[in-house]
């Protein structure tokens, strides 16, 4: 399957969550089975290219693709949650959203000193979120040098954003 292929399996929806944004939906990509396989396969290529340790995934999409792909590497994978939901003393940030702010959660005691993390989310827009995850990665001791999403938004920033913060960037799909 090619990444045009996969592209094709992106639902677009006008007007959602908000007025003037353009979704784009990864749910149609995922409940297509040979599709969600190829993406699966071609993201864990990257990850393996990359030599990590671990994936931290970003809930809630991040967790479906970045647990895939950790499944499918045989490495392990380090949710990164929403606020209030990890039974442990987290590290905490507050971030914006193209549409809103949020915080995101993880636990310090997930991440060894110095092991090599590949982050994912299924997309990556602002970068805010992103930015987020990066920042508590690091401060638990984890090593990113590269960021993987199955679709980059270029317009929105956000990967110039994380190279800028030193982090190569991949993403399958990119929507102008
Ligand atoms: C979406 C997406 C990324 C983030 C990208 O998640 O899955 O995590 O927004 O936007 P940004 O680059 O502008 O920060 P959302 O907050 O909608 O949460 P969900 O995965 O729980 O639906
Ligand atoms: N699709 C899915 N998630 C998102 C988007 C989008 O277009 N923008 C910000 N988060």
């Amino acid at each position: 399957m090619s990444p045009d292929d996969l592209k094709a399996l992106v639902r677009s929806i006008p007007d959602f969550p908000k007025p003037g944004i353009l979704f784009r939906d990864v749910t149609t990509l995922m409940s297509d089975g040979p599709g969600f396989a190829a993406a699966v396969a071609m993201l864990a290529q990257r990850v393996e290219a990359a030599g990590a340790q671990a994936i931290a995934g970003i809930e809630a999409r991040g967790f479906i693709f970045g647990a895939a792909v950790a499944a499918h590497c045989g490495v392990g994978f380090i949710p990164v949650r929403k606020p209030g939901k990890l039974p442990v003393p987290v590290l905490a940030i507050d971030y914006a959203l193209e549409y809103g702010t949020d915080t995101l959660e993880v636990d310090p005691g997930a991440i060894a000193d110095g092991a090599r993390i590949v982050l994912m989310d299924d997309l990556i827009a602002t970068g805010g979120t992103a930015m987020a995850a990066l920042e508590l990665i690091r401060q638990a001791g984890g090593i990113v040098e590269e960021a993987l999403f199955l679709v980059d938004l270029p317009e929105l920033g956000g990967a110039s954003r994380l190279r800028e913060a030193g982090v190569a960037v991949e993403a399958l799909l990119d929507f102008p």
